[in-house]
């Protein structure tokens, strides 16, 4: 009996201090790694960015169940105890299927409609997200639910996750598709903005000049750490070490400066592999 408790709390013990995974079609979920480090800042974390296969936003369902198959599958084999879908494109193409296949926590995001609908005082709110995202049944149901009593314009933002994966932050031809994409919006009126999509944080700083002060913009990378913590700590599967925990990253990009940009976007040296 007593070996038998022993036994069981290794095991316990064991799976708390397995790693956190994170993935996204590029390079996009490390906006939302950086909220999970922050929260759970002893937690082991994997990240993969499946650069080589960005943009997920054009491709068909298919495609993008069989890409979380392959980095799933990858990540369960570095040990995961839970995955996190760091993207709203592969999320509403994948979830579903993901959880029915695997049999340990995934997380994944929806854009925050919801939480616009409340911040909005005009009742006009704006999504900037993939066209896969916005033509997603999940969207359509997200819209059922909380979009009813506001008027919610979208705006698919075809190009502006490639700048981000080339690492391309401030440069002239991404302010012109931020102006291209952020104009639509102002116009129907909008005063709060959804970033529905992770690679978008990472160009926060041109859609705030663009938009102005008087607009809020919204992003889920906080709610979405705050929802992981949340499910591990339900199933006792939060890391108890005490210790500054170290974060691996993984890409399959083809650019020459594929791991330069990852440490641009981490803001710190990131240890990197190829895949
Ligand atoms: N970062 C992703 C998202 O949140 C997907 C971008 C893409 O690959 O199109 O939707």
């Amino acid at each position: 009996m007593t070996a038998l408790t022993m036994t069981d709390q290794s095991t316990t013990h064991h799976m708390q201090h397995r790693p956190i995974a994170v993935f996204d079609s590029g390079v996009g979920g490390i906006s939302v790694l950086q909220h999970i480090h922050a929260l759970l800042p002893n937690e082991q974390l994997l990240y993969v960015a499946d650069s080589l296969h960005a943009p997920y936003g054009n491709k068909s369902p298919q495609e993008i169940q069989s890409r979380c198959i392959n980095i799933t599958d990858f990540l369960i084999s570095k040990n995961a105890k839970a995955i996190v879908v760091a993207c709203n494109t592969a999320t509403a193409a994948a979830i579903d299927m993901m959880r029915e296949k695997y049999n340990l926590p995934i997380i994944g995001m929806e854009p925050a409609v919801k939480p616009a609908a409340e911040a909005s005082r005009n009742g006009i709110i704006g999504v900037l997200a993939t066209t896969g995202t916005l033509k997603s049944a999940q969207f359509a149901g997200l819209l059922e639910s909380y979009g009813r009593n506001v008027k919610v314009v979208t705006q698919a933002c075809v190009g502006l996750v490639e700048c981000v994966e080339r690492g391309e932050l401030q440069t002239e031809n991404t302010l012109r598709l931020v102006k291209k994409y952020c104009q639509p919006l102002l116009e129907e009126g909008a005063d709060t903005i959804v970033l529905g999509c992770t690679h978008y944080p990472f160009v926060r700083p041109l859609i705030e000049r663009v938009v102005g002060d008087n607009v809020t913009l919204i992003d889920t990378g906080a709610a979405v750490a705050k929802q992981l913590q949340k499910r591990l700590a339900g199933l006792d599967l939060l890391s108890t070490n005490p210790v500054l925990a170290d974060v691996k990253f993984w890409t399959n990009s083809q650019a020459f400066d594929a791991e330069q940009v990852i440490e641009a976007l981490w803001k710190q040296k990131a240890d990197v592999g190829f895949l």
